[in-house]
């Protein structure tokens, strides 16, 4: 049977993938950002997962205004890295597993959630930038990315979006999913995106540190509660674009300690924890959570 072992989050800022692909993670400003990441790519090394599910938000480069999918499973063999703001990218093609998410999507409809099947998709910052810091910089050319991955986008750029609670309920059914996949696989499932930014209107470069360590602290130790928080908090808390957070809520559900909506297995271990403040206008967050 396949196994979630640990999550990951973090944010997926752009910057950070131009720093990277332009040589300028030693620079003043961005030297103190990567510095936090050195034990995730340690750890990534010693646990190298067979399939990364990777929850994210597109930002209008495979959807747009056409077509908004709530949640969208890639079920392809490969995604196109693609971005709509620098440009694609220089690292791998991103593999993927059809029979993994392909047995996903059919548990997790048939546990009464509506999920877009996805086979044809290219995939921006908000997946590559989070691979990037828990891989490190990798040649298109001769290098690959540890493992196949599973892309899974949602709509957190246009109203309306999922709420926290519907996001954490997702994730137990993703677990459900994995765990009744026949046969032995470790998988790893990241939340990312946030944490506090907003990039226009009258708030833009809003960051609210307390805010975010505090949403960090609930997220970890008392989920149930974290779930709960309404998006509208989010938005005011931190910023329009903050609310790329409500996807940590879906791996976070699906941590072992989490059944029937209650917390009531033994805590995840915190691996890693991180944060940072500012890459480009946001605050970065980062955690490693192992189930117990
Ligand atoms: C920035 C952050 C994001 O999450 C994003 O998708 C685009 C830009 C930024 O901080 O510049
Ligand atoms: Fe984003």
């Amino acid at each position: 049977m396949a196994k979630i072992t640990a999550s990951v989050y973090t944010s997926h800022v752009p910057a950070i993938g131009a720093a990277m692909d332009l040589g300028k993670t030693h620079e003043d400003y961005w030297k103190p950002l990567f510095a936090g990441y050195d034990f995730s790519k340690q750890w990534m090394e010693d646990n190298k997962p067979d399939v990364i599910f990777l929850v994210y938000n597109d930002h209008a480069t495979a959807f747009s205004l056409d077509m908004i999918p709530t949640f969208a499973i890639g079920t392809a063999a490969a995604f196109t890295p693609a971005d709509e703001g620098y440009g694609a990218r220089p690292v791998p093609q991103v593999l993927g597993h059809p029979e993994l998410a392909s047995h996903i999507a059919q548990s997790v409809i048939q546990q009464d959630f509506d999920l877009t099947i996805v086979n044809k998709m290219d995939v921006d910052h908000g997946l590559t930038v989070p691979l990037s810091l828990m891989c490190g910089s990798l040649d298109p050319k001769t290098d690959a990315w540890p493992c196949p991955v599973i892309p899974f986008a949602v709509n957190v750029v246009q109203y309306p979006v999922p709420s926290g609670q519907r996001c954490f309920n997702l994730g137990q059914a993703i677990r459900k999913a994995v765990e009744s996949y026949d046969e032995d696989l470790n998988v790893h499932i990241w939340g990312t995106g946030g944490m506090s930014h907003q990039l226009q209107g009258a708030r833009a470069g809003l960051i609210n540190r307390e805010w975010d360590n505090r949403w960090l602290d609930l997220l970890i130790q008392d989920p149930v509660a974290c779930a709960q928080v309404p998006h509208i908090d989010y938005v005011r808390e931190a910023g329009s674009e903050g609310i790329e957070l409500v996807m940590w809520l879906i791996a976070r559900g699906a941590m072992a300690d989490v059944n029937n909506g209650q917390a009531t297995g033994p805590a995840p271990k915190v691996a890693h924890r991180f944060y940072h403040v500012p890459a480009s206008n946001t605050a970065v967050g980062h955690a490693i959570l192992e189930n117990a």
